[in-house]
């Protein structure tokens, strides 16, 4: 598993490393652009909403919102990736703290329209994952929705064949969503496939 140094390292070739898989419709990242792309649309239908973004990265999805209006607050705990994502987003509300400890202080006493989340919360176990989607639903505004973009499958015999076809390129340490498995914690969710191996988890208030 990276730690916050890993993606540090990772942090300037990251764009285009993902763009390759995405382009070769590859395990991990294909449909990585079509998922960063609906949920765009999804918060733009919103008009400005106030998103706050577990994960940011270097901002490739939350620099365009921002860009359109949005208000951005955000965690991350690479610094690197935290450089380059204020770099894009000067005013925005980006804080550094590692999200298995929980959310940033700073991001608590506030509530979102939309809380995302794009291929970061693999990180966290399914508990994990179970307890902390549970404290951001605390979070949002009545309408508000948390979407989540990452490699997921709708059941574990997906996820076995792609791991079966991805071979030595599998990583073992990433937990991925398996939505017939978190369902049973939030019924009413909704999930879209994208791709072979990615999708969009939406759960709403
Ligand atoms: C694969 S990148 C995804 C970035 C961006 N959301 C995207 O879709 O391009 C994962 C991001 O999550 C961050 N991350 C991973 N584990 C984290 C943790 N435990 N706490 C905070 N950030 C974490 C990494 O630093 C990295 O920026």
């Amino acid at each position: 598993m990276l730690d916050s140094k890993g993606f540090d390292l990772w942090a300037d070739g990251y764009d285009k490393s993902v763009g390759l898989s995405d382009e070769d419709n590859t395990y991990p990242f294909a449909g990585y652009k079509a998922i960063l792309n609906r949920i765009y649309n999804t918060v733009l239908a919103r008009g400005s909403a106030v998103v706050c973004d577990i994960g940011f990265g270097t901002g490739v999805l939350t620099s365009r919102l921002f860009d359109r209006g949005c208000e951005i607050w955000g965690q991350d705990f690479s610094e690197k990736m935290l450089a380059l994502a204020r770099a894009k987003m000067p005013g925005a509300h980006l804080f550094q703290g590692d999200f298995s400890h929980g959310l940033a202080a700073e991001l608590c006493g506030h509530t979102y329209d939309f809380i995302i989340a794009t291929y970061s919360l693999h990180h966290l176990t399914d508990a994990e994952k179970i307890a902390f989607i549970g404290t951001l639903k605390t979070l949002l505004r009545p309408d508000g929705a948390i979407l989540i973009g990452d490699v997921m499958f709708k059941t574990r015999a997906d996820l076995t064949r792609c791991r079966q076809a991805a071979g030595d390129e599998w990583d073992d340490e990433e937990i991925y969503f398996v939505i017939d498995e978190l369902k049973k914690s939030f019924p009413d969710m909704e999930f879209t496939q994208i791709s072979h191996c990615g999708g969009i988890m939406t759960v709403k208030k």
